[in-house]
């Protein structure tokens, strides 16, 4: 009998935390240990929207309505992007060779539940490990060329990438890498559809200031910063 993939979202967002290690020796999770991950509330498997409802209505959002994101709306989010949606760790979106180089930034500026500061996303358990305490939005948005959307949103998500991850791949590196965070990018932005929520692609910032800001590591570099909030 074919199980629900719903079961084993729940499954794996309620996993214990020490599974986070797991994701760790996959070198996706961050260095940081299982007892600093914050747990994220489990994704829900529905929402009101279809697919094809998502797809007509999503458009780039650059402007927001007052108001914080909920923690739950940041753990859909994020589990979009990067969830784990099989026993083997499998995600919701699509990696070449199952090596999975996207790495998933959270800039908290004002989310319900969640203190100001950059968090990395850890796909095996569903949860963030903080990365930077303090509000960063300043340093952020100059990264971004100081774009509005960005300095002003309640939260902004940096998807990056660690090309090593595929291996020598020659020139189809980069090209899996945009691929892989193009997928993630779509899925970020479907998903803040399915919730009422707004959200733009910012290519426009400048690599080695975006890293300072974050700051990511040596061996990542930023992709698609995507500043998500309330639509006005
Ligand atoms: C790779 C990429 C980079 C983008 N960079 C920016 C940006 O720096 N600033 C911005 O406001 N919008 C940016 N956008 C959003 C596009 O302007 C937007 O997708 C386009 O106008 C089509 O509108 P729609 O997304 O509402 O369909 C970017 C989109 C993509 C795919």
């Amino acid at each position: 009998m074919r199980r629900h993939p719903a079961v084993f979202v729940l499954a794996l967002a309620l996993a214990p935390l020490p599974l986070a290690c797991h994701a760790a020796a996959q070198g996706s999770a961050g260095a940081a240990a299982a007892a600093d991950t914050l747990r994220l509330p489990a994704p829900r498997p529905k929402g009101p929207l279809s697919v094809e409802e998502a797809l007509a209505t999503r458009r780039s959002v650059r402007q927001w309505a007052k108001g914080s994101l909920t923690l739950q709306e940041l753990s859909q989010l994020a589990w979009a992007a990067q969830g784990i949606t099989s026993p083997e760790g499998k995600r919701t979106a699509p990696s070449a060779m199952g090596r999975y180089p996207i790495e998933l930034y959270v800039v908290a500026n004002d989310v319900q539940g969640l203190a100001p500061g950059i968090y990395r996303y850890v796909p095996r358990g569903h949860g963030l490990v903080t990365v930077t305490a303090g509000n960063r939005r300043a340093e952020v948005a100059k990264g971004a060329a100081g774009q509005a959307s960005v300095a002003t949103a309640p939260a902004v998500l940096v998807v990056a990438a660690v090309p090593a991850r595929l291996g020598a791949r020659g020139e189809r590196t980069d090209r899996f890498v945009a691929v892989e965070a193009g997928a993630v990018l779509q899925n970020i932005y479907l998903q803040a559809t399915s919730l009422g929520l707004g959200a733009v692609a910012v290519g426009g910032f400048r690599d080695p200031d975006l890293a300072a800001a974050l700051p990511l590591r040596a061996d990542e570099q930023p992709i698609i910063v995507v500043p998500v909030g309330r639509r006005p």
